[in-house]
């Protein structure tokens, strides 16, 4: 894999440094934690004190359960999408209910059932364009903007996309795993190419990993092989403390125990990286890598098209 080539294909086309970063949460399969990374985002975030927005674009909505948001509030994200106005963005954001938990301040626009009619395969650009426009009128008021997307490459999540600067691609370790990150890989590629020129994949976020199942690491090994460093490090483990944590509603850094606070860890070290690459998108791509830089995060991501290649 030539390393320098595949970090030009994620160099930054613009090289304007944004106040807030958003980061969408996708897979373009259903299950496999998206909502579950998107809620520990948050909480590694709500726990450092970062003012952090969640917006739920699945109209399944579990991430506004899981931040303990009213099941009807008075406007949610669809009103958003059909009229990113100021008056209806600040009216559809609410207070997460996590709030108590930690210092900082975390809101929430909450997922509806009646955003699945912009879930369209061909939604028009002016639609596609609506939750990018929303941000940028409360941008100044966050450092992070969290999207859970729903398990569809359709104009919700497209949408998302539009508005992100970074891209969590989800994936359980798995016989389909390499082949679905990369479905992902691309279809952001093909969105950089097509009008969103700061997205770039924050990298593929394996979850639900057992420590001691050989198969999982093998799967990883295999993810590793193809996508280089954008398989992020440490993976997440599938423990039951995170369902407990969400089945009630709260931030998996306040749960107690050593398992979730690993948990919680892992998610920091998630955040981090996101913080940390949103800070060098100034860079000119050959020069990115440090020499001698240990961490995965430091290290040019491999682009998809060549991961295809060796498969
Ligand atoms: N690391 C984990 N350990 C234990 N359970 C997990 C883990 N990750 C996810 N789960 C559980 O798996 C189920 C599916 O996770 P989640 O809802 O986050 O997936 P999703 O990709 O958002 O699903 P959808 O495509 O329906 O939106 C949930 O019950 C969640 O609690
Ligand atoms: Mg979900």
């Amino acid at each position: 894999m030539t390393q320098g080539t595949a970090f030009a294909e994620w160099a930054p086309l613009s090289a304007t440094v944004d106040p807030v970063l958003v980061i969408s949460v996708s897979s373009l399969k259903g299950g496999v934690g998206k909502t579950s990374v998107a809620l520990g985002l948050a909480s590694a975030a709500y726990n450092r004190g970062l003012p952090t927005l969640v917006v739920d674009m699945d109209p399944q909505a579990d991430a506004s359960t899981g931040l303990d948001v009213p099941v009807t509030t008075p406007l949610d994200i669809a009103d958003v999408l059909a009229a990113p106005r100021t008056k209806i963005i600040s009216q559809a954001i609410v207070p997460s209910g996590w709030s108590g938990d930690a210092a900082g301040a975390l809101d929430v626009i909450p997922g509806s059932p009646r955003a699945a009619e912009f879930d369209r395969p061909t939604l028009s650009e002016r639609y596609l364009r609506r939750l990018s426009e929303a941000l940028t009128t409360v941008a100044d008021d966050y450092r992070v903007v969290i999207v859970d997307c729903p398990p569809s490459m359709n104009g919700l999540t497209r949408a998302a996309w539009m508005a992100s600067q970074r891209v969590a691609v989800v994936t359980e370790p798995g016989l389909f795993s390499v082949a679905a990150a990369d479905r992902a890989l691309r279809a952001i590629a093909e969105l950089r190419r097509r009008g969103a020129p700061d997205l770039q994949p924050l990298g593929i976020v394996p979850n639900r990993v057992r420590t001691k199942s050989r198969e999982h690491e093998y799967r990883i090994e295999e993810m590793r092989d193809m996508f280089g460093p954008l398989v992020l490090s440490p993976p997440i483990p599938e423990r039951t403390v995170l369902q407990q944590a969400q089945g009630s509603a709260r931030p998996i850094h306040a749960w107690p125990g050593k398992i979730a606070g690993d948990l919680a860890g892992a998610f920091d070290t998630l955040l981090d990286r996101a913080l940390r690459t949103s800070t060098m998108r100034s860079r000119t791509p050959r020069s990115a890598p440090e020499a001698g830089g240990s961490e995965q995060g430091e290290q040019p991501p491999a682009a998809p098209g060549q991961a295809a290649d060796h498969r």
